[in-house]
């Protein structure tokens, strides 16, 4: 998969990219990453990107030429084939969900769109944009975080990303529960003890507690889930 970032602030980037599994997974060639200065293709003679809202009003938006054209130079650079995901990250955007990342990691191209300031001119929105996303119910500075949360969890589910195949069935969303209670050794720490079922060896007991856990943790600290679950 290719991945490509458009961004004001390009230096937001390298540091979550080339870390650990983003890192290997890019390592093992099962995703690249390109950042892009929406900057550097401002046709401005001062390579403004942004304006006064048209009808007045605080702020300012980001303009669609230099939006436009970072992206049509990402698609020039890529097989015709292929059309990417191109992705808006707004709070006015789609809530984003691990089924969200389940789908965009069966695509072949995604295009990050990283807006700061007020907003994005609507013609962005309208004409280049296939997905708006929203990464939660609160106002960032701008896109990155969250065009980094999204890569972050499709990248794992990418094939040959986690050593384990399986460890991402078990996630904590993917079936629709939050994940059970894990512990390691020791067995007993400051008088803290192990749950003797996880130290039975019995499999199925240790699958039906795990079960359990699951479910009474998701009652407690998200019943919204199992209402979900129940209505599909
Ligand atoms: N940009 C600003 N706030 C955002 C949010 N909550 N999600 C995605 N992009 C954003």
């Amino acid at each position: 998969m290719r991945m490509d970032f458009l961004t004001l602030f390009p230096d937001m980037f390298p540091g979550v990219l080339g870390s650990s599994i983003l890192k290997r997974a890019e390592e093992k060639e099962a995703v690249s990453f390109y950042v892009h200065n929406i900057r550097d293709f401002s046709k401005d003679k001062h390579k403004k990107v942004d304006d006064y809202p048209y009808g007045g009003g605080a702020g300012m938006v980001l303009t669609p030429q230099p939006v436009f054209d970072a992206c049509e130079f990402v698609m020039q650079q890529t097989p015709a084939s292929v059309s990417p995901r191109i992705i808006l990250l707004c709070p006015q955007g789609k809530p984003y969900k691990q089924r969200d990342a389940e789908m965009l990691s069966k695509e072949e191209h995604l295009i990050f769109i990283c807006g700061h300031y007020e907003g994005y001119d609507e013609r962005i929105r309208e004409h280049l944009v296939t997905d708006e996303f929203s990464i939660g119910d609160y106002v960032l500075t701008g896109g990155e975080l969250g065009a980094l949360v999204i890569a972050d969890s499709v990248t794992r589910l990418l094939p040959n990303v986690l050593g384990n195949e399986s460890s991402h069935r078990h996630d904590s969303f993917s079936d629709g529960l939050l994940e059970y209670p894990q512990y390691t050794r020791p067995a007993d720490f400051r008088g803290w003890k192990v749950p003797d079922v996880l130290l039975s060896g019995h499999h199925e007991k240790i699958a039906q507690w795990r079960k359990e856990q699951a479910l009474l943790r998701t009652k407690k600290r998200r019943p919204d889930l199992l209402q979900k679950k129940e209505k599909e």
